[in-house]
């Protein structure tokens, strides 16, 4: 967990339900406590009526702008269309123009139905947040961590800069353009994180999403195996439960359990051997709704102590 903390944007991604929404809420809990000014993003959904970030942190709703929710801790939604408003702003030559250029219907709806534009907004939205300063000159926000919605996006973050250069190689949109694909690419300050779960498939399916964020130049900063079945045995013990249980018809209470454990154990060493990253072991945890995330983070607290 420590290596994430000096990055300025988290991307947390992985295949449906695996835990990036919990991952990224837990993630931020953490780091605030940590003391680190924390904003934790989803892409914001105009069609949506709820909020699974919104849920996980125990917020009512989340806006297009920031607000704090705890010490240190704050959401937001990342916007496509507040991501297209700041780049007019930057690449045209006056506010009034972009902001004329925004209330103008046709340019509106052009940028939201070109396939590209929504993620541009959304990259540069990002970029926005990364770039914003208090008046002291700091950062206002040290840690982005961004809970993305399903695979294909992170790798569609940085696939769009780079097709969109192709058509525009130069002038102020093409430096816009080329800004938001070096903070993508820039492993000192961005790092993917793929969560995945403790089983065959969807281990096979994060080693492949790991391979496409390295084929697309994104710094990979750390895999989290989620939702691991607590492990009472010793090695010795393990073998000892088993010659136990081995031949028992009906199955015993239990056996499904240690099954899983082993699947768990599988899949730790199967993708600790794979990634060149570090491997993060997330419990599964009898809770649900925000008090899961509280107790995720303050699960990182203790591991943190102990390494
Ligand atoms: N470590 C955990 N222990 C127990 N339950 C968990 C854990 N991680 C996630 N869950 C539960 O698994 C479900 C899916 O988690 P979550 O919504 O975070 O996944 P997701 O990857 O964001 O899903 P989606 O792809 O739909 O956005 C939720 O009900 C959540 O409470
Ligand atoms: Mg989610």
């Amino acid at each position: 967990m420590k290596s994430l903390l000096p990055l300025r944007a988290v991307l947390v991604t992985g295949k449906g339900g695996v835990g990036k929404t919990t991952v990224a809420a837990s993630l931020a809990r953490f780091a605030a406590q940590c003391g680190k000014r924390v904003l934790v993003a989803e892409i914001a959904d105009e069609d949506a009526t709820t909020s699974a970030l919104a849920d996980a942190l125990g917020v009512a709703k989340i806006t297009d702008e920031p607000w704090e929710i705890a010490p240190n801790l704050r959401v937001v939604a990342l916007a496509p269309a507040l991501g297209h408003q700041r780049f007019l702003r930057d690449v045209l030559p006056m506010k009034v123009l972009a902001d004329a250029a925004m209330r103008a219907g046709a340019i509106r709806r052009f940028l939201a139905a070109a396939p590209t534009f929504p993620e541009m907004g959304v990259l540069y939205r990002l970029l926005d947040l990364v770039r914003t300063k208090r008046r002291d000159g700091a950062v206002e926000h040290e840690m982005i961590i961004v809970d993305l919605p399903a695979t294909g996006h992170a790798l569609a973050l940085a696939q769009i800069p780079a097709s969109l250069l192709r058509v525009i190689p130069s002038g102020p949109i093409a430096a816009a353009v080329r800004e938001g694909l070096e903070l993508l690419q820039d492993p000192v300050r961005t790092g993917a994180v793929v969560v995945t779960l403790p089983e065959t498939l969807p281990v096979s399916e994060a080693l492949e999403l790991v391979q496409g964020i390295e084929q697309h130049s994104i710094p990979l900063a750390q895999v989290f195996l989620n939702r691991v079945p607590f492990d009472p045995f010793s090695d010795e013990e393990r073998v000892f439960v088993r010659s136990l249980l081995d031949g028992e018809r009906p199955p015993m209470l239990g056996a499904r359990t240690l099954e899983r454990i082993d699947r768990a154990r599988v899949a730790l060493e199967r993708l600790s051997q794979a990634v060149s990253v570090p491997v993060g072991v997330l419990q599964d945890v009898w809770l649900e709704g925000p008090r899961l995330a509280e107790e995720m983070a303050s699960l990182m607290a203790v591991e943190e102590v102990h390494q």
